[in-house]
């Protein structure tokens, strides 16, 4: 069925039929590591290396990647479907509770155990609507083997070739 002028809710239908893999994006803050799970990250530019996150308006973390000017990516794996529902759950306090991580050369905190992360420097953010585009410059980068995390539909699942 063709919608035209679609509300927000089809918009988000439509488009939860557009698989991804599923990132905690991390970041640093007086108060300490802060963090949120986010979908909405692509690759961008090889020169320089740049990738793009968007953000919401409301979040919190926002401020902390504005702040240290800097965040990270962690692309989650497969078993780590727990930490993702937990850092997009708004009980903020509780999301590094038994998460290692460790801070890298831009001050940003990575979580141990990822399937690879991206740390970054914030390069520009654009407005864009509810949301903003931070775009980050890639600062150091890092891949292991093992399965990768896809948020579908509205629900996490594995890689099926
Ligand atoms: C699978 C999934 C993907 C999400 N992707 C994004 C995203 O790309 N951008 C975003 O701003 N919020 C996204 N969210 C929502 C945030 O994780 C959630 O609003 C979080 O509480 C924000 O935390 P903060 O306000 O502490 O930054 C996503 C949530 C889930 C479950």
């Amino acid at each position: 069925m063709i919608v035209n002028r679609p509300d927000s809710d089809t918009f988000r239908h439509v488009m939860g039929h557009f698989g991804s893999g599923v990132t905690i994006i991390t970041s640093s803050a007086s108060g300490g590591p802060v963090g949120f799970t986010a979908s909405s990250v692509a690759s961008l530019s090889l020169d320089p290396l740049l990738l793009m996150v968007g953000v919401s308006q409301d979040s919190e973390t926002l401020e902390a990647i504005r702040g240290s000017g800097a965040f990270g990516v962690n692309i989650l794996r497969r078993d780590q479907v727990a930490l993702a529902a937990r850092f997009a759950s708004s009980k903020r306090h509780d999301r590094f509770r038994d998460v290692g991580s460790e801070v890298m050369a831009t001050g940003s905190p990575l979580l141990q155990g990822s399937l690879a992360w991206i740390d970054c420097a914030l390069h520009a953010e654009v407005p864009a609507g509810d949301h903003v585009v931070a775009l980050g410059r890639v600062e150091a980068c890092a891949a292991f083997d093992g399965e990768p995390l896809f948020y579908y539909r509205g629900d996490f699942g594995g890689w099926a070739p």
